[in-house]
């Protein structure tokens, strides 16, 4: 499909020589902080009876309710807990105003539920989380809060990815381009459900000129990140009163740092790496250290060769929606949608914490990335992020291949399975470290555990 590829080519060159984006002042990064940890931007659908209750759509049903169910339940759905005071909820639940009443709370979701992730038993606020089940999330707090109806799409196919694009379009198609609710009359737009979407780290962003993984909006654009207030409750007043909040909070997001790999490094060897970085990667992905490069690229379909559902995933109408309505209108001259021509390289720091990769998680181990012909066809692992789970030769996850999808399982096991076969969920493409030899490929490693 035609992509208007002369565009995108004349966007990204005018990008890269814009401003990049500087980190806001200390007190609006505190206050994003602030705004993050406590607070949520969306009406709680459920109540405290639901968590404590959501094991008992367990299947197979415990007897009775897990003794430690506060990490029972963050194991059932991958979530992990909260490095800041969230009581005893994990990160990305939280209590907030029941159906947005006054006085009333209840519980709800947040940005943490995929955006707080952990790595080696940590967690930390802006690592993708990896982990989550967000249908088995969903389905079952419904459930226990009484809520009946049925999902209105998918959620996610394949555990620790989401369909947020789908998401997207759902709560887009409520609003005319004004923001006011069609609640009878939503748009018929089609709705995605294998975009099986990996979550960026966020320390990342204040890198990037463009964001989301085909590059699909500016990096400065505060107003994009809010769109999942966009429930039908939150009318356009809502959004004026929260914009300079997200303002501070996408400071306190430019201002994370990618943490450490803490295990040894072989200095000689990671030099060797850094130098084939420098001849056969940094052209994409940037150059690391003080003076470092970002090309901010957006590599066409044709030459990356992943997985193209994403990429041809979002209706149109969304794009021309969006760019009609307030999202596209932040002061002074607006942020539009971007067409794009494929997917962004993005920035390697912490590179090491971030398995699995690819847009799509679809390749579980940075030596999978380097070397396309043995990647995993079928695979499953741990869903839990301890030392033992972390595969340090291949460096990501440690996994358990199969032959095939087993018959019969219930949708949550099947969702712990990466089928490669799937739609959305190809592995194939950046075949860009096949013709290194294996040694040269460690040594490329050993120097991406230094970013
Ligand atoms: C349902 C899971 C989910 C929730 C909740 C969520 N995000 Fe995301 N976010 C994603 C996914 C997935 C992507 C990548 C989307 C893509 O390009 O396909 C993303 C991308 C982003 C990006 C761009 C990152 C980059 O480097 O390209 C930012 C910034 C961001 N989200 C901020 C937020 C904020 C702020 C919130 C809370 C208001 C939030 N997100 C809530 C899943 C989520
Ligand atoms: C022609 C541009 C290009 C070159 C050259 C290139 N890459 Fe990439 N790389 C990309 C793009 C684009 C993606 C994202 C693909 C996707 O998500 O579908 C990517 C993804 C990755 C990822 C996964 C990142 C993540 O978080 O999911 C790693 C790791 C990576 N590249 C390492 C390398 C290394 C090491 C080299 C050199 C041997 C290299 N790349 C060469 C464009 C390139």
């Amino acid at each position: 499909m035609p992509r208007w590829t002369i565009l995108a080519v004349t966007i990204t060159c005018a990008l890269v020589i814009s401003s990049t984006i500087h980190a806001t002042d200390a007190d609006s990064i505190a206050r994003g902080k602030k705004a993050l940890e406590t607070r949520s931007f969306t009406p709680a659908p459920w109540t405290f009876q639901a968590y404590d209750s959501a094991w008992e759509n367990w299947q197979p049903k415990p007897e009775k309710q897990p003794a430690d169910y506060d990490q029972a339940f963050r194991q059932r759905y991958g979530l992990h807990p909260a490095p800041f005071d969230n009581g005893k909820y994990p990160m990305g639940l939280r209590r907030g105003a029941f159906f947005g009443l006054p006085g009333i709370e209840g519980l709800t979701t947040d940005c943490m539920l995929c955006h707080g992730g952990s790595i080696l038993g940590k967690s930390y606020v802006g690592l993708g989380n990896a982990s989550l089940d967000i249908q088995a999330f969903f389905e079952d707090l419904n459930l226990a809060a009484g809520i009946t109806r049925k999902l209105p799409h998918t959620f996610s196919n394949v555990r620790g990815t989401s369909e947020a694009g789908a998401m997207a379009v759902y709560l887009h198609s409520f609003r005319n381009p004004d923001m006011s609710v069609r609640l009878v009359n939503r748009h018929n737009w089609p709705l995605p459900d294998t975009l099986c979407e990996d979550v960026p780290a966020w320390w990342l962003l204040k890198k990037k000129k463009t964001m989301y993984h085909t590059g699909g909006a500016d990096a400065r654009s505060v107003r994009s990140i809010m769109q999942f207030m966009l429930t039908p409750n939150n009318g356009l007043a809502v959004f004026e009163k929260e914009e300079p909040v997200f303002k501070d909070i996408q400071g306190y997001l430019l201002s994370l740092e990618a943490p450490k790999y803490p295990f040894p490094i072989d200095a000689e060897k990671a030099a060797t790496g850094h130098k084939l970085f420098n001849k056969k990667c940094a052209q994409c992905h940037g150059t690391y250290g003080k003076e470092w490069t970002y090309p901010s690229k957006i590599v066409p379909l044709n030459v990356i060769g992943t997985d193209p559902t994403r990429f041809d995933g979002l209706p149109k109408e969304l794009g021309e929606h969006y760019n009609q309505s307030w999202f596209a209108k932040e002061k002074p001259s607006g942020y539009k949608a971007l067409e794009s021509a494929g997917y962004q390289a993005p920035p390697l720091d912490g590179v090491w914490a971030t398995a699995p990769y690819f847009h799509n998680g679809s390749v579980p181990t940075l030596y999978h990335v380097l070397n396309s012909k043995p990647r995993p066809k079928i695979f499953t692992r741990s869903f839990r992020t301890d030392e033992s789970d972390y595969d340090k030769l291949n460096v990501g996850w440690k996994v358990q291949i199969l032959d095939k999808m087993p018959a019969d399982l219930s949708a949550h096991e099947r969702r712990k399975i990466y089928d490669t076969t799937q739609p959305g969920r190809g592995n194939m493409g950046h075949t860009f470290g096949d013709d290194l030899s294996d040694a040269e490929r460690w040594a490329i490693i050993e120097y991406l555990k230094t970013l």
